[in-house]
């Protein structure tokens, strides 16, 4: 056959490179986390050869589950799905996994300063000033109002894009947030959805985000992104969220996956396929999928370079700074208190924290976030340092029992050489309005995915599931793989 004198041919062009003969496939899908998994089993599905390139030694990315000393399971990354969240809450029935509801019952705590108001788990904000409440009521219905403008889509196409994108989201929210209190409220909302403060973000970007969190029929709304019943943080995975990657990966089949292989070029052929290489193992594909977030992306080097949009977009997104500490104990002692574990703090190294025990309560944990300045003010301390800190905020938020934690697990996501950050890729000014259709614009036959390439939900596993269906398809649409194009048929080399 063609291609397999095409193979020898190959295999002594790489040999000069000292690198194994690249194998063929259909598709090379560069990152095995939510996105690349879930376009490498649609492609698959559809009977294309597909190779799933990773750059750890692990599939997930940003959704990790580790073991505890208890016996039990942590989330590192993502925790929460909730309703409108369709593709991972298809995936998860799928790969038979269990969800249960977030424990949402008794108190809330809010610490303005050294002041602690308790206030049910189902009201909107917290007991403060009638202004400050006023001021969030008023917020959150503007937010909702400018969201439901925007085209999921495109929504860099909306009429007032630019005007929104010259603009941060704080100098947009201060116009009505005139109280301290009413600023700091919103400061810990903002910070607990992205990890990035409303000084660094775009207010277009804030308003596409919030248009995304819904899907086709239910708009997005800046409600769904913040409460727990009925929003984002509603339900977890039962066995912990590390699953859905994990068992994704062992239906897809694990031997099409390389591990420990960061991909560092992609350049195309002459015969218009492309040349991934990889640290320990290269292939040859007809279309590549970059299943990663933008930051990411752009540390590998295309050749030719890709549009010049696509070059900007991948230069100026940026992670959010983001670390999550998890603290284990012997019982979620906090409910006997009629506590329900979630915080917003004005201070702190933790501002935000959530119930993390498991669905059977048989230990507790409590999860929270180190976010934005927090992380980075702490960018030089130790873990030691850093969970000195987390345990005084604990002590602070639930009393004393709080200090005697059987496990402490802190994760710095900012310092994942393969993720730099989390949840998610943020946007400041200047960046959407001119780059944004880049995010999901093909360049030539490579396609891009990674949670942030969504329409609905970027910045969630849901998202990142919705991305890479999406890439696959865009290579399905083109027909039938090979017409017109074999393997051998171009001298590449
Ligand atoms: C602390 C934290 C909390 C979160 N909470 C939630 C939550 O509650 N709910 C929710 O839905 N989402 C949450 N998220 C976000 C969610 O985890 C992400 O949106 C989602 O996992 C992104 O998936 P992805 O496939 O787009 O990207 P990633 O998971 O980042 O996958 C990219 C993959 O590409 C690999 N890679 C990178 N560079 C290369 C290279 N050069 N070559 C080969 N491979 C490479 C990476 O190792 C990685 O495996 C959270 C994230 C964090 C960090
Ligand atoms: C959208 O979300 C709602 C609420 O979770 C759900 O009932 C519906 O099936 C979802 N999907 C679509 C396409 O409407
Ligand atoms: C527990 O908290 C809820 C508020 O969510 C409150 O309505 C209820 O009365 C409290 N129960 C007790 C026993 O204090
Ligand atoms: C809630 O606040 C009220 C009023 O300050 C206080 O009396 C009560 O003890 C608090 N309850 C809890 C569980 O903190
Ligand atoms: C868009 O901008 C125009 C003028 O620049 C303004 O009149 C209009 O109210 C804006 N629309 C929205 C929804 O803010
Ligand atoms: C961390 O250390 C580096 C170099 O050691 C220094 O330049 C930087 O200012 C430090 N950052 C913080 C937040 O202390």
């Amino acid at each position: 056959m063609l291609s397999r004198r095409f193979f020898t041919i190959l295999s002594l062009a790489s040999a000069t490179f000292g690198h194994p003969s690249p194998e063929q496939v259909d598709v090379a899908v560069v990152g095995a986390g939510l996105s690349g998994l879930a376009a490498a089993q649609k492609l698959l599905d559809s009977g294309k050869t597909v190779a799933v390139i990773e750059a750890r030694d692990r599939v997930g990315g940003r959704v990790e589950n580790q073991k505890l000393k208890n016996g039990g399971v942590t989330e590192l990354g993502a925790a929460f799905v909730g309703p409108t969240q369709d593709r991972v809450l298809a995936l998860a029935d799928e790969l038979k996994l269990a969800t249960f509801k977030e424990y949402n019952q008794g108190y809330d705590l809010a610490f303005v300063g050294a002041q602690r108001l308790n206030y049910s788990a189902d009201s909107p904000s917290p007991p403060l000033d009638p202004t400050t409440v006023q001021q969030i009521v008023e917020i959150i219905g503007k937010t909702d109002q400018l969201a439901a403008t925007i085209d999921v889509e495109n929504p860099w196409n909306s009429p007032n894009a630019t005007a929104w994108d010259s603009i941060t989201l704080q100098d947009w929210a201060y116009e009505t947030l005139t109280t301290i209190v009413s600023r700091e409220a919103f400061e810990i909302s903002v910070e607990s959805i992205w990890s990035g403060t409303s000084q660094q973000l775009s207010f277009l970007y804030a308003l596409a985000y919030v248009a995304g969190a819904g899907n086709s029929t239910n708009k997005g709304t800046f409600e769904r992104l913040i409460l727990t019943t009925d929003g984002g943080q509603e339900s977890r995975i039962v066995g912990g969220t590390g699953l859905l990657p994990e068992n994704l990966a062992d239906k897809i089949g694990r031997d099409k996956i390389t591990f420990s292989n960061p991909v560092r070029s992609i350049t195309q052929t002459k015969s218009g396929g492309y040349l991934v290489r990889g640290d320990s193992k290269s292939f040859l594909a007809r279309n590549v999928i970059v299943a990663m977030s933008p930051p990411v992306a752009g540390l590998i080097e295309y050749n030719p370079p890709v549009s010049i949009k696509r070059q900007n977009l991948m230069k100026r997104m940026f992670m959010g700074n983001e670390g999550k500490m998890n603290a284990i104990y012997k019982t979620p002692f906090w409910r006997a208190q009629n506590l329900s574990g979630q915080v917003q703090s004005t201070t702190g190294t933790v501002r935000a924290t959530f119930d993390d025990s498991p669905a059977d309560g048989s230990y507790g944990a409590i999860l929270g976030f180190i976010e934005a300045s927090q992380m980075k003010a702490l960018n030089n301390a130790t873990e030691a340092e850093i969970r000195k800190l987390v345990q005084e905020d604990y002590v602070r938020y639930f009393g004393p029992e709080a200090a005697d934690a059987e496990e402490w697990v802190l994760v710095r996501w900012d310092l994942e050489e393969y993720s730099r950050g989390g949840p998610t890729a943020l946007a400041g000014p200047g960046t959407l309005s001119k780059f944004g259709a880049a995010l999901r614009k093909a360049d030539g036959g490579i396609h891009w995915a990674g949670t942030e390439a969504s329409d609905f939900w970027q910045g969630y596993m849901d998202g990142a599931i919705r991305s890479g269906e999406r890439a696959a398809e865009e290579i399905l649409a083109q027909g039938q793989g090979g017409l017109g194009w074999r393997w051998g048929a171009g001298k590449d080399f």
